[in-house]
């Protein structure tokens, strides 16, 4: 039987890739999006990632809502006209350093949009929710790996790492005093690479803010240097470690735990690490990334960012077991596909922004 899944932030990064999961194994699928952060062409029905998920999908989704999770009254309508088995909520803004400089930006999408979800949802009777959190509600780590019992909601430096903490407060206190809910936090790490066609990925503006669009982008001259951020932390080359997990790894994660909360009568909320479990260094990154496009990419040391840590490790055990779920994509096939999204696009979408509230 085709279900109907409610995907907000669906123009984005992960969205699109999961949109195009979806819609490839007989989900059927209402879209929501604002494009604060994806790219939507003046005059076009869908934004530029979401059109191209339809072609590779062959397959369209049922609505593409052009709004903001901000509005409740945008939420309500949708819930008015579709019965949906579950949500998966995608639509956080997520830049740790520009949270820090514009905390009330991030307090106000980030938890204005999860209240209005939840409201909606409780009225509308839809009690199944994946939720995408992410490792930095960890905090500096008390102990590598970092399992799903690690301590969450201490030593956290930003805005956005605390925005998603209060919402797993909430998540949690929700499945506590009513069992009707489902909830799965899924704590994702660093999620890299595009999909193999090489037709969407990360779409960016300016200077990326993660390391492996700013890697693709001065590999392909769109840059003079790379700035490395950190080069005194306790690791054994100085530069920071990361867990990095293909983009179509968490989707099939995603696709998973959706099935497993609409048929398998869960209750409660559960939370659960998306990663590969194997961490790499910035200097490895760039080092895999040199000898694959046999060329240097020039580099700079500089100061540490507020808000980042020196080491993240996943320990990605319960995931496997409870999903049967195994990360496919290794680091390498991670940054050739990266470089291949990069190289085909090396403006990104290419297109205008345009807002919602504009
Ligand atoms: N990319 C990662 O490495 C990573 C890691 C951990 C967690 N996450 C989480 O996964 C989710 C998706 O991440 P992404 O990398 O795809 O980000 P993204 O910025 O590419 O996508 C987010 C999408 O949500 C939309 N959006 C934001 N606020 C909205 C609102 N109020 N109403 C409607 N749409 C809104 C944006 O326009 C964008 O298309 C985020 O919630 C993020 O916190 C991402």
């Amino acid at each position: 039987m085709c279900r109907l899944v409610l995907v907000t932030g669906a123009a984005g990064y992960i969205g699109s890739h999961c949109v195009l999961n979806l819609l490839s194994n007989n989900y059927e699928v209402v879209v929501i999006d604002n494009s604060s952060t994806s790219a939507l062409i003046n005059g076009q029905q869908l934004p530029e990632s979401l059109r191209r998920v339809e072609l590779l999908a062959n397959n369209c989704v049922k609505e593409f809502i052009f709004g903001d999770l901000c509005n409740s009254d945008v939420i309500n309508k949708m819930f008015k006209k579709y019965r949906f088995d579950a949500v998966v909520h995608l639509a956080d803004l997520k830049n740790i350093t520009e949270s820090i400089e514009q905390p009330l930006d991030y307090y106000r999408n980030n938890m204005i949009s999860i209240i209005n979800l939840l409201d909606a949802m409780k009225r509308f009777e839809v009690f199944n929710l994946i939720f995408a959190s992410s490792a930095v509600v960890y905090g500096k780590p008390k102990y590598l790996p970092l399992d799903e019992l690690h301590p969450t909601g201490q030593s956290l430096t930003s805005s956005y790492a605390k925005s998603l903490y209060m919402t797993e407060q909430i998540l949690q206190d929700l499945c506590t005093t009513d069992p009707k809910w489902t909830v799965v936090s899924l704590r994702m790490f660093n999620v890299v690479g595009a999909h193999n066609s090489a037709d969407i990925g990360e779409h960016t503006t300016g200077v990326p803010k993660n390391l492996m669009p700013y890697i693709t982008q001065v590999a392909n001259e769109g840059r003079p240097e790379l700035r490395v951020y950190g080069s005194d932390y306790d690791t054994p080359d100085g530069t920071g470690i990361r867990d990095y997990i293909h983009v179509e790894d968490v989707c099939d994660l995603i696709l998973k735990a959706l099935n497993k909360i609409i048929s398998d009568n869960w209750s409660q909320w559960y939370a659960f690490n998306v990663a590969n479990g194997s961490g790499h260094s910035v200097l490895e990154i760039i080092d895999i990334f040199e000898k694959k496009l046999a060329q240097k990419i020039p580099y700079v040391l500089v100061d540490r960012r507020p808000g980042d840590i020196g080491h993240s490790l996943a320990d990605i055990s319960l995931s496997k077991q409870i999903f049967n779920w195994e990360p496919k994509r290794d680091i390498h096939l991670m940054c050739e596909s990266a470089m291949n999204w990069q190289k085909k696009h090396i403006n990104g979408f290419d297109c205008i922004h345009q807002n919602v509230n504009q």
